[in-house]
This record gives structure tokens, C-alpha cells and sequence, in this order.
């Protein structure tokens, strides 16, 4: 093991604490000292010196909060102290019998409350030891939790190491914030997967996933209201726990007010009632707490919910409305998703005319019909959407809602890409209302990489009609830019077209990758780039040709012969070429072992298991490790295992070295192929 110098040792565990210092001035105080880029290159030193010293890396330092795990489940955990829930109510009454209970039960003693807001999340128990971050704990059934250390490590508001060395166990509530939601939700529709109904639910999915760089990739947040065993290191109230909480790192909710009467609790609920929705995480009511511990001790708890606390809610906000009728969007991906067109009604200060019906599943399941009254409810405060039908009211007059059979903007057809999905589309690659979407595939850095040509001027290309699709680009001129109007000067307008012009030479892989055919990404295409000689060769591929490469599956493969299939496609290649854009690969293989398996075994005397590996699947052939029925060859050198004998028994045909040479050379022969065999390097490997 290489020694580690004391200098190394000591800059990483400073910029540990640096990078944690200014996660606490970002994430919990909302007030950093550093910019970005002076975060970001503390944060590239860190990954560096523990890229070079691996043995440094410890499970609290603030690199681990990149998420790639794939965890194979939760563990169960017990909590210290139940996990309890909270007693509800919805009315002032109620809230005022409360504050009554709770005098009665303290002897008529003067009681102060802390109202906080009650954050729509899902609470959570975080574990510390000497200061370190060692376990974060689902509610489960309040006395047995699940382990999900891993996805909450990944929060930026939890800290990984608190600002003194305690022992300790916190409890809160991780959310989803609003955009969040909305972000996720929208890129789920275009996926057509199911919407989540709120951000709760999309918080509690979020942690409870196995794949952590999902859960990276969701701004989860965190809340923290309470301390376990708060009297061990002095403190006496909710408040002070508080301010505590705050001062060692954790994120806690600016809004939460002592109060020294229930009227004042009362008009923190009225306040909260109106102003909710300007906040950017959802909440469903006040939590209100006797604020001294001690109090809060001599009222105990029942077996559910302590006595001292209970849940104020929010009035549900819905107004009841006609739905006169039923639109459809579609979407950049080509989703297409029902609009109900309401009658126009106030909800919660704006006036309300259009809601998602999210899919045709939940028109089914919620039985929703064109004439209907219906309930609309803002979710998450900001998009309206139908959630229950009021059948009593019906009249007979009511009609289903077909899902169209054609697409509303191009006519073209519709469908579910695979049966899985919920949503339907467009199935026409060139609709109209995803030629923005194609543009930005087409140019984008993975693509074509046409630099300057941004989501902004895509829009305004479309929208002014002088690009109907991707080819088009290859057809501008500086007349077309300039009709564009104000803001293209005529240097931005030459580098453009220098720019697309660079671009036809781009090799094969990136424009497979433009042309946005479904289930193609960038790897995809550099794997058919490998297996055709040109953009042609591909086009005129059959089904079975597609499905004999490694790494194609059938629903690629007929995702890719649908895709040629269409006319447009046609005419957009033939544009394509005619402007002189590159359709020929340069990292073909060859094809002289084209759908052959192979299976090596033994010693070779000229070549490594690795050499002769690359060989064969640079001729276009496979390798596996396993002999089976589909196993065309069996390669056999010296001491040959287990494969040998299997091979020999399912009747594969046995090739030596010399033989294998022949093979390829007279396979070679009929394909045309010059083929060079490599040369043996280095020692020879054994297996
Ligand atoms: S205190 C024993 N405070 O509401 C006291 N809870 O049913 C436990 N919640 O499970 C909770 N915001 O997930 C408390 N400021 C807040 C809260 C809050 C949200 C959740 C929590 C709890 C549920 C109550």
C-alpha cells in the first residue's frame, strides 16, 4: 500500500470541512460566501486526492453524495422511540378545544405553542455519531423503519457532518419542492410513464428506489423539527430545539412562530391558509407543540400521537365546474394529453378555464365524460386538474372520451410505443409539434454538435416556417437569418452557417444519433455505426439483420425499421445527402464472421483471449463465455476446460487455430474483405 503524506491526509480532511462549511452556508443558511466555481474546484481537488488515494475516502465525505449505487434492498431498522403521528383536525373549534385539553391537563398553566408549518413530505429519523452522518430511517409502521442511508445521503441539506462532534437523532420531513415536481412530472409524461399524483408521492418513490443516480438526480429537500432526547444537552423547548438544530447544520423552516396563545396560533393558520401557495414545497396544515419540554412531558402521549402536538389542516382547495369539452396537447415527444375545457370558475385568486386530464387511463379510472360537473383542485397550488367526477348530477347527456385516432396537429398516426405505457402518441416521426424536440436532438453536442444554435433561435426557425424539418438546416441562407429579424447580426449569422457546414462532416454515429429515431441514443448509434457501412446500408436493414447485433433488442429493431419505413424519412435522407452531409461509417467492422458465435477455450499459441476476442468482433462476429445450442464455433487451443466437452456434446463445430485462420480467410474471400491478422503481443495470457 502506497504511504499516504500527512500534508495529503490533512488538505483533505480541510477541504472536507470547507466543502461542508459552504454546503451549510448554501443549503441550510441560503446565504453562501463562495461562487459556484470556487465551490466546484474545492469539491475537484477532493475527488482528485481521493481518485489518487482511494484508502481516504470515507462514507460522510461530501463526494459521496453523487449517487450510481444499484442497491438490492432495504434493510429494517428499529427506532430508538416510536415514530408517532399526529392527532387532525380542520376547524377552529377543535383547535380551541385543544388549547383547553392541554390547560387542563398542566393545571391551568400558562402554555406558549409553536406553530409550524406541516410540511407534505415524508419524515424521516437521521442517526449521527460524533458528529457524522450514520443512518437515515423511514417512518415505516413508526416503530420499524427502512434503511435508506444511501438516497438520503444524496440530499445537500442533510449534512454528512454536523458543526460539533455529538451523538444524537433527529427526526423531519424530506419533500419534494413544487418545480421539482412539475420537472419530474413533465419529463414522465414524455417518457409515458404515470404522472405522480403530488409531490409526496414523488418523494416517498424517490427514496424507496434501489437505482441511487435516479434519486440523485431529484432535488429532494429537507426540514428538521425535532430532536430525540433534547433535555441531554440542556434545552427546554420546541424553540430553543429549534435554534439548536439550525446552529449544528440542519435545514430547518423559516416560517415557524412561537406563539403565546392559541388566537395567535389561529391567525398563523389563517395567514398560512392564504399565503401556501407562494411557497415552493407543498404544505397541508400548521403543526401546532407545546413548546416546553417539560410541559410536553407531563401531557405524555396516547398509543398513536403525542397530547402536546396536533396537526391543523388546510380547507382542501376545489371548486366545482362543467367540463364542457375535451382538447388535445401534443407534446415535444409526441404525448398527446387531454385538456378538459372548463367552464370558467375562480379557484384560489385566478380564474380557472383549462385542467389536465394527465391520460386516457385516468379518464377510464375516474370515469370522466364530456358534460360532466366535475371537482377541480390546483396541485401543488399551480396546475389545475380534474380530480372527481360528480355523478349525482349526470342527465344522460353526457358523452365518453375517445382517444383521437389521429393526431390532432399532423393527422398522422397514434399509438403506445410499447404496450407498458400509458400514454399514446404521435407515431409520425415529423409531426410538426416535435420538429422543436428533433432540431434539438439533431444539433445537439452528442449530435451534429451545431454550436449557436440554441432552443431560442430553433423556436423562432420553426415558428417562421423556414425550417419544416432537421434537413431544412442544411438549406439556410442568410437571407432565411435575416428575415428572422432583430438580434442575428451578420457575424452570428457566418459563424452559423460555418458551423452547420462543419458539420456534414461529422461521422456517421453522431447523425444515426441526430436523426432522433426512438430507442436510438448515442450508444445505439455508435453501435449501428459500427455494424453499417452508411446511413443506406441501415435504411434498408431487415429486422432479422438488426436483431443479430449484439446489444439490439427487437423492440430497437423495429423502432429503427419503423422509423425508415416512413416517407418522410425518405425524403429527409435524400435532402441530407443531397446537401453533402457525411452518411458513411468509419468505424464499420468487417463482415466477414458477421453472424457468427464464438466460443475460445485453451491455450493459443498466436494470440491472447483478449486478441483474438477483438479480432473476431472486429470482422463482425461474436464472442461468448458459454457454449450453447446457438454456438457456432468452438475455438480450441491447448488444455481446453469444461467448454470443450460441452461443445463436443451439443455438436459445435471444433475449429484449431490453423482452421480458424482458414476460416476467416475464405470467409473473407467471399466478402471481399482484405483482412489483417494481428500480430501476437506481449507474454502469453493462460486460459
Ligand atoms: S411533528 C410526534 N412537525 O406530519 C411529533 N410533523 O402525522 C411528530 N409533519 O408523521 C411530528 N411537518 O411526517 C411534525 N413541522 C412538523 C411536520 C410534521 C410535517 C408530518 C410528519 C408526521 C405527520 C403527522
Amino acid at each position: 500500500m502506497k504511504k499516504i503524506p500527512k500534508e495529503v491526509i490533512e488538505e483533505v480532511e480541510k477541504l472536507r470541512e470547507e466543502i461542508e462549511y459552504h454546503n451549510y452556508r448554501y443549503y441550510v443558511l441560503a446565504d453562501p460566501v463562495i461562487s459556484d466555481e470556487e465551490y466546484d474546484k474545492l469539491m475537484k481537488r477532493l475527488i482528485q486526492l481521493e481518485k489518487k488515494y482511494p484508502e481516504l475516502v470515507t462514507p460522510d465525505s461530501p463526494t459521496q453524495r453523487v449517487g450510481g449505487k444499484v442497491l438490492e434492498g432495504f434493510k429494517k431498522v428499529k427506532h430508538s422511540t416510536p415514530m408517532l403521528s399526529l392527532d387532525n383536525t380542520y376547524d377552529e373549534n377543535e383547535i380551541r378545544e385543544f388549547d383547553e385539553r392541554i390547560k387542563k391537563g398542566l393545571a391551568g398553566e400558562n402554555v406558549e405553542y409553536v406553530s409550524e408549518l406541516k410540511i407534505d413530505g415524508i419524515s424521516i429519523a437521521l442517526r449521527y455519531e460524533n458528529g457524522r452522518f450514520r443512518m437515515a430511517i423511514t417512518r415505516g409502521d413508526g416503530t420499524e423503519g427502512e434503511d435508506v442511508s444511501e438516497n438520503v445521503k444524496l440530499i445537500r441539506s442533510v449534512p454528512l457532518r454536523l458543526r460539533k462532534p455529538l451523538t444524537l437523532e433527529v427526526r423531519g420531513e424530506i419533500y419534494m419542492p413544487v418545480e421539482e415536481f412539475k420537472r419530474i412530472n413533465e419529463e414522465r409524461e414524455e417518457q409515458g410513464l404515470p404522472a405522480f399524483a403530488n409531490p409526496r408521492n414523488a418523494t416517498a418513490g424517490t427514496i424507496r428506489q434501489l437505482d441511487t443516480s435516479v434519486v440523485a438526480k431529484r432535488n429532494l429537500d429537507t426540514f428538521i423539527y425535532y430532536l430525540v432526547n433534547p433535555q441531554a444537552y440542556g434545552i427546554e423547548t420546541q424553540w430553543e430545539a429549534l435554534q439548536f438544530l439550525k446552529e449544528i447544520g440542519f435545514k430547518i423552516n423559516p416560517h415557524s412562530k412561537l406563539c403565546k396563545s392559541i388566537d395567535e396560533v389561529i391567525d398563523y393558520w389563517r395567514v398560512w391558509t392564504d399565503e401556501r401557495h407562494k411557497l415552493d414545497y407543498w404544505v397541508d396544515g400548521v403543526v401546532v407543540k407545546v413548546n416546553s419540554f417539560r410541559q410536553q412531558e407531563r401531557l405524555g402521549t396516547t398509543a398513536k400521537s403525542p397530547r402536546w402536538a396536533i396537526a391543523f389542516k388546510f380547507p382542501a382547495e376545489q371548486v366545482r365546474t362543467k367540463l364542457l369539452d375535451v382538447t388535445f396537447q401534443v407534446g415535444r415527444t409526441g404525448v398527446i394529453t387531454p385538456v378538459a375545457e372548463l367552464e370558467p370558475v375562480q379557484l384560489s385568486g385566478t380564474t380557472i378555464k383549462r385542467a389536465s386530464l394527465h391520460n386516457f387511463d385516468y379518464i377510464k379510472e375516474k370515469d370522466i365524460r364530456i358534460g360532466d360537473w366535475v371537482f377541480v383542485e390546483k396541485a401543488g397550488g399551480i396546475i389545475p386538474q380534474v380530480v372527481k367526477v360528480i355523478t349525482e348530477l349526470r342527465d344522460g347527456s353526457e358523452r365518453e372520451i375517445k382517444p383521437p385516432e389521429k393526431c390532432p396537429v399532423c393527422r398522422g398516426p397514434v399509438g403506445k410505443l410499447d404496450p407498458s405505457e400509458v400514454a399514446i402518441r404521435c407515431l409520425n416521426p415529423h409531426c410538426p409539434a416535435k420538429l422543436k424536440k428533433a432540431l434539438e436532438t439533431f444539433v445537439s453536442r452528442d449530435a451534429m454538435n451545431i454550436d449557436g444554435m440554441g432552443e431560442k433561435l430553433i423556436e423562432r426557425m420553426v415558428d417562421s416556417g423556414i425550417v419544416k424539418d432537421i434537413a431544412d438546416i442544411y438549406y439556410l441562407t442568410p437571407f432565411d437569418f435575416a428575415q428572422l429579424g432583430s438580434g442575428i447580426g451578420q457575424r452570428t449569422i457566418a459563424k452559423l452557417l460555418k458551423e452547420i457546414e462543419e458539420s456534414k462532416k461529422r461521422p456517421l454515429e453522431k447523425l444515426i444519433a441526430g436523426l432522433g429515431i426512438p430507442h436510438v441514443g448515442t450508444k445505439m448509434a455508435k453501435i449501428l455505426a459500427e455494424n453499417f457501412e452508411s446511413l443506406e446500408d441501415l435504411a434498408n436493414a431487415s429486422l432479422e439483420r438488426l436483431m443479430e447485433i449484439e446489444g439490439i433488442g427487437e423492440e430497437v429493431a423495429k423502432s429503427i425499421i419503423e422509423y425508415f419505413r416512413n416517407e418522410k424519412t425518405r425524403e429527409i435522407i435524400g435532402k441530407l445527402k443531397k446537401a453533402g452531409v457525411n452518411m458513411k461509417s468509419s468505424i464499420v467492422k468487417g463482415k466477414a464472421l458477421r453472424g457468427l458465435k464464438f466460443v475460445v477455450t485453451g491455450e493459443l499459441d498466436r494470440w491472447s483471449r483478449k486478441e483474438i476476442e477483438e479480432f473476431i468482433e472486429s470482422l463482425g462476429g461474436k464472442v461468448s463465455s458459454s457454449v450453447s445450442k446457438k454456438t457456432d464455433y468452438a475455438i480450441v487451443g491447448r488444455n481446453p476446460g469444461s467448454k470443450y466437452q460441452k461443445a463436443q456434446k451439443l455438436g459445435v463445430r471444433i475449429l484449431n487455430e490453423d482452421e480458424f485462420i482458414e476460416l476467416v480467410k475464405e470467409r473473407a474471400k467471399e466478402t471481399g474483405e482484405k483482412v489483417e491478422f494481428p500480430e501476437k503481443k506481449g507474454p502469453m495470457t493462460l486460459f
